[in-house]
């Protein structure tokens, strides 16, 4: 019987686990368990290829769950980013009777049964990044990421001191249906919305990518005869294709247009130390050490918080960027 179950049987504590657990305990819990193999079996259903931060975020997570530290990680990227596959993942891993399960859906919705067959195996399911809606915490223990609400807040709130007069600008976003995205917008609007000096031009999706953004951004310059002064990019990739755009349409990014972004990797980072970026907002992949205590607490029978926070920082300068450069790992 796996490392899991025995926990889980043993102590009862997680949140939503932590209900089904008492009624495992309570019923004394069946089968007594092999005791012999301490290998914790991890099944991660993965976002796949989609740019420097889902790269860097993931290979933190296979760096962390290893061999040597008792982990055998089944790492499941979606196939094209598709929905489908990931919940044929998932469910591989319920058959087979993994530990955990760790989740970073493609899509926000779409996941109740899934998660409640997981919860009927007894295999704890723990977020990475990405949220679900509905958000009903009842069907995963924890949810592991930044707080897109802060941290697009505080792009909000650079750029109203950035511009004491206001300004006009266009969002580029990521994908629709994806958590983050609907947590970035709401963070953004929760500042500017009741700003009346600025005014939203537009906003459309890029999909997370430079070509995409860069093409977004020249219908939008064109439609509004260049009169945009501000881009809030919901990821670097795209700021720098809205990068692309402005210098294609004569003007000067940095200055007769300043765009801010989302992630915080190197590429952003050397744009910003540029100047052409004018601000950059950490979203820290790095948070494989703190998925593995998770993963420990969790299947020791510990209660964690249901959304576990990952410190974020910002860069508002060339010098910032610089300064950072050097020990970037991501
Ligand atoms: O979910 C996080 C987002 O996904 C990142 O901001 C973006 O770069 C990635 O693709």
């Amino acid at each position: 019987m796996s490392k899991n179950k025995r926990g889980l049987r043993g102590l009862a504590a997680t949140a939503a686990f932590g209900v089904m657990a008492l009624g495992l305990s309570a019923c004394g819990g069946g089968d007594a368990g092999d005791g012999g193999d301490d290998t914790t079996t991890v099944g991660f259903v993965a976002v796949g290829p989609e740019g420097a931060w889902r790269e860097a975020n993931e290979q933190n997570i296979q760096d962390t769950f290893t061999e040597e530290a008792g982990y055998d990680l089944k790492y499941a990227p979606a196939t094209n980013l598709d929905q489908k596959s990931q919940i044929d993942a998932f469910t591989s891993f319920v058959d087979e009777g993994v530990d955990v399960i760790l989740l970073s859906a493609t899509e926000s919705t779409g996941w109740e049964d899934s998660l409640k067959r997981a919860q009927e195996a007894e295999i704890p399911v723990i977020l990475l990044d990405r949220g679900i809606e509905p958000d009903d915490t009842d069907l995963y223990v924890t949810r592991i990421a930044p707080d897109n609400l802060e941290v697009s807040e505080s792009v909000a709130n650079w750029a109203v001191g950035a511009f004491a007069d206001g300004a006009k600008y266009f969002v580029l976003e990521g994908p629709a249906g994806v958590s983050v995205v609907n947590e970035r917008n709401e963070g953004w609007d929760k500042v500017m919305g009741g700003n009346a000096a600025f005014t939203k031009v537009g906003a459309q999706t890029a999909n997370w990518s430079t070509d995409e953004a860069k093409s977004v951004m020249e219908t939008a310059l064109k439609a509004n005869k260049n009169d945009i002064q501000l881009v809030f990019a919901q990821n670097d990739e795209m700021g720098l294709g809205a990068v692309q755009a402005v210098e294609d349409a004569g003007l000067k990014p940095g200055e007769d247009v300043r765009i801010a972004t989302i992630d915080g990797t190197k590429g952003a980072l050397e744009a910003l130390a540029a100047a052409q970026l004018s601000f950059v907002a950490e979203y820290n992949p790095l948070f494989g050490e703190t998925a593995m205590e998770v993963v420990e607490k969790v299947l020791d029978g510990e209660d964690v918080e249901p959304y576990i926070i990952v410190p974020s920082e910002t860069f508002d300068s060339p010098e910032a960027a610089e300064a950072a450069l050097p020990e970037r790992k991501f």
